[in-house]
């Protein structure tokens, strides 16, 4: 019999995303309700969502809030896509802001209050729908009070369901006052330095690591390096205690909606065997961009390729070493290369970004913003996809930018280790070609050194390039794989929980 699954999560698109967490909120459950289980998901009614096409409950849902404080009252929408059941809290005063994260952090936002009654929220909406799940599956610190919660207040009730907590991103660790936990009636008990309790401040990932009966994190890699001092961001001790209940497993892509053959955002389609169709992608992107087709020569139609064009996409942060690409742009300018780069973040690698490509209109485009259907037409008309991350969980656009033929080149960190396999020149018959390069130092030279690297196999081993494509283009990052995987650890998971 399939089991029942409740994901409770800030993030999941096409609703809201803001990252890569939102993808996988999407993608797991559709892939693990594939596999004939009853998935459910909560989060946030933004006030960007749409009520029209969802069903109201009837009822409004209380929340218990702090002793003596009453309750608070939302309301909840519901919808079924994909045999996932959605369910969409509303509460204005929190969701109803214009953002998923109050870019106020820690102490002086109500982020805490605002995650923390959706974590209730979870356990009311099960006592109000009727279905008891077996696994509260908690996503990142935004969620990581629903397995103290459920370890504590709800234990009662939810005695036989377990938790999961799947760690995206173990840099972010925002801390609150303890105000915060009581409002949620959360026991002041749990403020201790085993649980929530870190230097004098409610710290929520702790807790959820300390309680949570099964932690997962998105590749081995990264559950490797968090281990370890080096990695741990200080929750290498917590990790390393829970070290026997903690798996990494690879995210996987919604290959349905990231597919170069049927993808809905691109002008043309191609696919490993016809590349046709990438290199009129190339030409139309350029154009979209405003790049002048340098070294596009020729007919049209017949136009020969002579400039690679490389591309991120990303959030524009040291997490991403967008810091370290910019120290390193001034060479990497001179490699006769043609760039594109779509994000948003920091506001002085913003501004950084653009002063460059007002000083290099010919060579580099920079959209500042967040555009989905421009970061497919990337992904598609690129040769090159570049992440130089700093630490990368898992990453997403190295495997976006396999799938369509565009080879990344990344640092050796984290997940783009366990997706990317390095280009071997003495070794590139077919089944064995590299799909990208990988480099380990953060530093502009490293960087300028394996663009350098990339750029002069683009130009002048062709074959070579077209094999790493094919490759490339081969690998299955499908998230069927790793939906088994998750399923296995649900299964682990009600085991220790239930004997
Ligand atoms: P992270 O979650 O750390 O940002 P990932 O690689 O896991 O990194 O996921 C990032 C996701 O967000 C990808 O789907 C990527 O295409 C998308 N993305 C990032 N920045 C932008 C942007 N400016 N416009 C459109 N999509 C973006
Ligand atoms: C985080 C990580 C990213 C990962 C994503 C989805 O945002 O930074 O590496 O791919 O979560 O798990």
């Amino acid at each position: 019999m399939g089991l029942c699954i409740l994901h409770v999560a800030s993030e999941c698109a096409p609703f809201a995303k803001v990252g890569g967490l939102g993808d996988v909120v999407h993608a797991l459950p559709i892939a693990t309700a594939a596999l004939g289980h009853d998935v459910r998901v909560l989060l946030p009614r933004y006030d960007w969502i749409d009520t029209r096409d969802l069903r109201k409950h009837a009822r409004p849902l209380g929340i218990p809030l702090g002793e003596g404080q009453g309750e608070v009252w939302c309301a909840v929408y519901e919808k079924h896509i994909r045999n996932v059941t959605y369910y969409f809290l509303e509460h204005d005063a929190f969701y109803a802001r214009g953002y998923v994260y109050d870019p106020k952090s820690g102490f002086t936002s109500d982020n805490l209050l605002r995650f923390g009654t959706l974590c209730r929220a979870a356990f009311q909406i099960a006592r109000s729908q009727h279905f008891m799940p077996d696994i509260f599956h908690a996503h990142d610190w935004p969620c990581a009070l629903l397995p103290v919660m459920l370890n504590t207040t709800e234990s009662e009730v939810f005695g036989g369901s377990a938790s999961v907590l799947t760690i995206h991103n173990l840099a972010h660790q925002p801390r609150f006052p303890l105000w915060d936990l009581l409002n949620l009636d959360v026991p002041a008990s749990e403020f201790r330095g085993d649980s929530l309790e870190s230097e004098g401040a409610v710290h929520p990932l702790k807790g959820g690591l300390y309680h949570a009966t099964k932690l997962t994190t998105v590749s081995p890699t990264y559950a490797r390096e968090i281990r370890t001092p080096a990695g741990g961001v200080g929750l290498d001790p917590v990790l390393d205690f829970r070290g026997a209940d903690f798996v990494g497993i690879l995210n996987g892509i919604d290959a349905h909606e990231w597919n170069p053959e049927t993808d809905p955002y691109l002008p043309t389609h191609f696919s490993a065997r016809d590349l046709a169709g990438k290199a009129k992608c190339k030409r139309a992107l350029l154009r979209e961009v405003g790049l002048g087709e340098m070294g596009l020569s020729g007919p049209s139609g017949k136009a020969k390729n002579k400039t690679p064009l490389v591309a991120m996409v990303s959030r524009l942060n040291e997490q991403k070493g967008m810091d370290v690409m910019l120290a390193a742009m001034p060479e990497l300018l001179k490699l006769d290369a043609q760039w594109v780069v779509l994000g948003a973040g920091d506001s002085e690698l913003e501004q950084g970004l653009r002063n460059l490509a007002e000083q290099f209109p010919d060579q580099l485009r920079v959209h500042i913003g967040f555009d989905e259907g421009l970061a497919h037409r990337i992904e598609a008309g690129a040769d090159v996809f570049l992440m130089p991350s700093r630490y990368e969980p898992c990453g997403l656009n190295q495997m976006y930018s396999q799938r369509y033929g565009t080879l990344p080149i990344v640092r050796a960190t984290g997940g783009l280790v366990d997706t990317v396999t390095q280009c071997d020149l003495e070794n590139s018959s077919d089944n064995k070609a590299g799909t990208g390069f990988l480099f380990n130092d953060l530093t502009p030279e490293a960087l300028v050194n394996t663009v350098g690297w990339a750029l002069e196999i683009w130009r002048k081993q062709p074959e070579t390039w077209r094999r790493m494509q094919q490759a490339a283009m081969s690998r299955n990052f499908d998230w069927s794989v790793s939906a088994k995987e998750y399923v296995r650890v649900y299964e682990w998971a009600l085991a220790a929980k239930r004997g």
